[in-house]
Parts: C-alpha cells; structure tokens; sequence
C-alpha cells in the first residue's frame, strides 16, 4: 500500500453535556425519536481515573488485541489527553493544538501520523471525530484506530478534531488551510449507522455545471427534496461525474467493511438524502475547491456510527457491547477508508524534507 499521510484530531468537549435528542438539534441525528427513560441507565460508563497514568501508557486498540477483547469504560476528557500523551511518547507522534477554543474553553487537538517529509504538504487524510459532546465514543474510536496504525509500517496517517458549531468549524477550516493537501476528509459522529457521501445540501447531478451552490438564482430552491416542479425550477446541486463515482466508491467501501467488521448494517447514502443541510463541514470542505479553484479538491465523509442505546436516558450513550461493535466498525471503515483513498488518489505527491 502506499503511504497515505493521516491527521487526527480530537475535540475535548465535556462528555457531560446535555443530552438533546436527535431532531432537537438542527443539522445532526436521525430523525428517529426515541423514549427518554427515567431509569438514570447511562449506559458503559466514563473512566474515572487516569488509566494510561498522564501518558506514561499508551492505548491499544482492539484491533491489536485478541477477538473479545474488553475495555474497562469510555474514555473520560483527561484519558483522552493522557491517551494521546501516551502515544507521542510510545510513537513519537507529533501533535498540533487548533487555534480555537470551544465554548467550554476545551483545546482541541490532532496528531499526525506518518508521513513522507513533516511538511504540512505531506499531509493527504484527515479523520475529524469528537465534536460532538453527547456522541460519546467517538474519541475513543479514532484515538484506538490511531493506536493501530504505527504497529503498521505499510500505514501512514494524520488525524484531527473538529465541531460543527463555531469555534471547532473554525478550527476545521484552520486544519484544512494549514495542511493544504488534504484530499480526503472523514467527519466521525453517531449515531445512524450511515456513511453519508456529498453533497448534503441537494440532489447530486452532473449535467448542468452552472446549476450550483455559488448561483444565487437557485437561492430559494436550493434543498428543497424533493422539489417542487409547480415552483418551476428543479435543483441538484453539480458533482463532476468522477468526483460522484469516487465517492460513492469509497463510501461503499468503508460502509462494506464496517458491515463485515461485526454483521451490522450500514447505508450507504448521500448525505443529502438523510436530510438536507446547509452550511455543514462535510459539505464546506468540498465546495471549497469550487468557491476558490486555487485551494484542493477535499472529497469529505460524514460517518454517524451506531445504531442508539433506546434503554439509557440519552440514545447516545452506547451500552459496553455497542461500544465495542462501534470500535471494531470504525476501526475497519477507517482502515478500508485508507486504503480506498490511496487507491483512488490522495494528490500530488510532496517532497519535503524532515
Ligand atoms: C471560558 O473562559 C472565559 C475567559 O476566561 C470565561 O469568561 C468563561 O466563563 C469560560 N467559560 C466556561 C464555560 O468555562
Ligand atoms: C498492515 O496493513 C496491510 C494493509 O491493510 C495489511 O495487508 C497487513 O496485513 C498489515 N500488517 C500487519 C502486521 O498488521
Ligand atoms: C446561474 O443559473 C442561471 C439559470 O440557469 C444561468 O442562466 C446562469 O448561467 C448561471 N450562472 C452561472 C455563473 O453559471
Ligand atoms: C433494551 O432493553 C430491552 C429489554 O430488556 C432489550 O431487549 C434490548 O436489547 C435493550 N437494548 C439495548 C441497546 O441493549
Ligand atoms: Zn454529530
């Protein structure tokens, strides 16, 4: 396999924020509703101590473990930054912080794996997970993916954090400006069990270039599914027919892996097609290319792991077994992702020295 340049990056919300429900929350979730139990059932519990004892233990993912493996609980803000304290010094895995802080004050943070040169041009996939408070897992299952990956030579990888609202949008925008090579972008969050492909403001099509986000003409139709051919004009928003057949290549590869991982089932779907959205990362970072032709084609991936905990008190909050499915899931559609990515292409080629 070739060497793909992997950024990850992990917010530090606070796992203890509010539990909306989805629907409650414009832009995320399914929109299944589900009862809100009076139990206090919170599913696997949050770490409460320090188990990898401020970064003097690295984390090891199931991947790396026997089949059964168990973790001991979620992994708690402070085992998430001892987690990664431990990989850099395990792996000598560089670390960035983003320049922006969350509401709650929370850093967020990326580590780059591999990598042919240090440069921020050697850089080709970003994994963004944990911007989201209440999807808890999501840390956890980039940061033991990551753990993986250096016991691999054949693997390279960078990853990141980043939200939606807007201090960690801003940090996204930061990540993709700083390493302007990027070509493939993976957005973790649950839960829907969906790999989501662009774009997710309409309809795709190819056929009518001038039929796009930048023409205001199609202001007021824009995200209408379906349309409403009364109104006159009916919307798809343009993709290149390679940049489509791509995509849903490598969303049909991920989501087949994650399928495989553990017998659970995944859609496979464009995004817009779980709900139409306006102004969200995903689509953000492939239209950059479009808005300003200088910067590089990101093909970007919205992945809502998990199927939802209906016992707990919030949804989001998986029971141990979820959990676990969740990892053994992500870890393969991130590995399967990689490995789509690079065969597809991940851009020019940079040489930079060390
Ligand atoms: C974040 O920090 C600012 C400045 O120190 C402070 O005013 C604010 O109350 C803090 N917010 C939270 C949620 O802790
Ligand atoms: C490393 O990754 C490659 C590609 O996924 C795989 O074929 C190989 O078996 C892995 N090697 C180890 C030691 O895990
Ligand atoms: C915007 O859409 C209108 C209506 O289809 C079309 O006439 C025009 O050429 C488009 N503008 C661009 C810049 O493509
Ligand atoms: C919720 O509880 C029901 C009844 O005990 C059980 O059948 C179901 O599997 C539970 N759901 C999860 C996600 O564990
Ligand atoms: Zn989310």
């Amino acid at each position: 396999m070739k060497l793909s340049q992997i950024l990850g990056a992990s917010g530090l919300a606070p796992l203890v924020s509010a539990c909306l429900l989805p629907g409650e929350e414009t832009g995320d979730g399914s929109h299944h509703l589900y009862r809100r139990q009076e139990s206090g059932d919170t599913g696997f519990p949050i770490g409460s101590g320090d188990r990898f004892e401020g970064g003097a233990k690295f984390p090891r993912g199931l991947g790396t473990q026997e089949p059964g493996a168990q973790l001991d609980s979620l992994l708690s803000v402070k085992e998430i930054e001892s987690a990664m304290k431990g990989l850099v010094n395990e792996y000598g895995i560089e670390t960035f912080t983003m320049p922006y802080t969350t509401y709650e004050n929370a850093t967020m943070f990326g580590g780059k794996v591999g990598g042919r040169g240090k440069c921020s041009e050697a850089y080709h996939v970003y994994f963004n997970g944990a911007i989201h408070a209440r999807e808890r897992g999501s840390p956890d299952n980039l940061l033991y993916f990551i753990s993986n990956l250096p016991r691999n030579s054949s693997s390279e990888a960078f990853s990141g954090a980043s939200a939606f609202s807007e201090p960690e949008t801003r940090n996204i925008k930061w990540v993709m400006d700083y390493f302007p090579k990027i070509r493939w972008y993976h957005d973790l969050h649950s839960f829907a069990g969906v790999v989501l492909y662009s774009w997710g403001s309409d309809e795709n099509q190819a056929r009518r270039p001038g039929m796009n986000f930048l023409n205001s003409t199609y202001d007021a139709v824009r995200g209408l599914i379906p349309d409403d051919p009364s109104a006159g004009i009916v919307y798809g928003e343009y993709t290149p027919s390679t940049d489509w057949s791509e995509n849903v290549y490598a969303a049909m590869r991920t989501g087949n892996a994650m399928d495989a991982a553990t017998g659970r089932h995944y859609e496979v779907q464009q995004a817009a097609y779980l709900y139409p959205t306006s102004g969200a990362s995903d689509d953000y970072s492939y239209s950059r290319h479009f808005a300003y032709p200088g910067l590089n084609l990101v093909h970007e991936f919205t992945v809502e792991f998990g199927f939802g905990d209906e016992n707990a008190t919030c949804p989001f909050y998986p029971t141990a077994e979820q959990y676990h499915l969740n990892m053994l899931e992500t870890g393969a559609g991130y590995m399967e992702f990689l490995m789509a990515s690079t065969e597809i292409g991940l851009g020019d080629e940079v040489a930079c020295s060390l």
